[in-house]
């Protein structure tokens, strides 16, 4: 069931969820995770600052009653799912700096002040690390 993945900053994106809240796929049949995965690997072979980001994929996420959801984690840091976004290159350059912010943070907390817009009113859940619960 488990599959290896890099044990740095990483996006884990699901790769099934919908296109929308009322749509599955695209025209093309593609799945929006699908194409939020692509984005987001776009987006970030763009930008050398972003390299050590890792975006993975798996299936499904258990957070099916939203669309395009996004795990973004980091060892010792709390970690979050969002969801409800748009499979495009904003989305995906908002979620990539967010993963940057947290990846560069203490403890997971990015300043409010700090979050790209693109990110803002997407959180659904924040989980603790290993070890860790959150006060
Ligand atoms: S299909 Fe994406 S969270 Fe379940």
């Amino acid at each position: 069931m488990l599959r290896a993945a890099g044990p740095g900053p990483s996006i884990v994106v699901c790769s099934t969820c919908r296109l929308s809240a009322d749509q599955r796929e695209d025209a093309d049949g593609v799945r929006g995770g699908a194409l939020l995965a692509k984005a987001l690997r776009a987006a970030q072979a763009a930008s050398p600052a972003l390299a050590h980001i890792e975006v993975q994929d798996m299936a499904c996420l258990f957070a099916c009653q939203r669309h395009c959801t996004v795990h973004i984690r980091a060892p010792g840091r709390i970690g979050y799912v969002l969801g409800d976004f748009a499979p495009d290159a904003d989305a995906a350059a908002a979620i990539l700096e967010y993963a940057r912010l947290h990846a560069e943070s203490e403890d997971g907390v990015v300043r409010y002040g700090d979050w790209p817009a693109g990110v803002k009113g997407h959180f659904i859940v924040r989980t603790p690390p290993e070890g860790f619960t959150v006060t």
